[in-house]
């Protein structure tokens, strides 16, 4: 079923355009939070693996830009479909990375459950983008990096961190919960509030919309003779 649904997101060609775009921002914004944790750290190993990292992303953004671009001068004319981003993300996790007061253990663990994410997702977008050979192929060349990323964050966190890692994972992962529950309830309150100054606008609206059509038929037509009291209204401020 999963696999229908994704295959319908990417069907259409501008939300697949437009979807990439989102894709490489992530990645770049990913990357540039990776450099920062290549800074911050004092593993000599772990600085060499976010530098290799945070090149690796900065890769992925310019690959699906390149491709999110061509697919966007392929177009006709400017699609207004929506991202569906909720449904197939990208690299999410890479979004909310925060490298400040995170040890090198817990960023370990969060970046491993963001990787292992992103590395499944992608997996369903090869496939579901059978049709488009070159977006796929984008697809299949990030997933080889994603697993790599998986794969290695979990080895060095049992290294740093050899008895605590199944509690940093469980950790992180509820944080990663906690971050999709804001995230749909930041995406009901919009449709709330939507609803309200909808209903705002149909029931408290109408009522002075016909109170001013009232006032505007008592109004003569035309240019009228000002009345002698409301001429001296130019000869002083009140
Ligand atoms: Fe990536
Ligand atoms: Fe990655």
């Amino acid at each position: 079923m999963m696999e229908r649904l994704h295959r319908w997101v990417w069907r259409d060609a501008g939300r697949r355009a437009r979807k990439l775009l989102d894709f490489a921002d992530i990645e770049e914004d990913g990357g540039r939070d990776l450099v920062r944790a290549a800074e911050l750290t004092p593993d000599p190993i772990l600085r060499r693996l976010y530098t290799v990292h945070a090149a690796d992303e900065e890769r992925h953004a310019a690959l699906f830009r390149t491709r999110g671009t061509a697919l966007m001068r392929s177009l006709p004319a400017l699609s207004t479909s929506l991202r569906l981003n909720w449904v197939s993300p990208g690299e999410r996790g890479l979004d909310d990375l925060r490298v400040h007061g995170e040890s090198d253990a817990s960023l370990l663990a969060f970046l491993h459950l963001s990787e292992k994410a992103a590395a499944g997702h992608f997996a369903a977008y090869v496939d579901a983008l059978r049709d488009d050979p070159p977006t796929s192929a984008v697809f299949k060349e990030v997933l080889h990096d994603e697993t790599f990323h998986m794969n290695y964050t979990l080895a060095q966190l049992n290294r740093v961190a050899p008895g605590r890692r199944g509690l940093l994972l469980w950790r992180a992962r509820l944080g990663r919960l906690w971050k999709a529950y804001l995230r749909i309830m930041s995406g009901v309150a919009g449709v709330i509030g939507a609803i309200v100054l909808t209903l705002q606008y149909f029931v408290l609206l109408p009522p002075f919309a016909l109170l001013a059509k009232r006032a505007e038929r008592r109004e003569p037509p035309g240019w009228n003779p000002v009345p002698a009291e409301r001429e001296r209204a130019m000869e002083s401020q009140y």
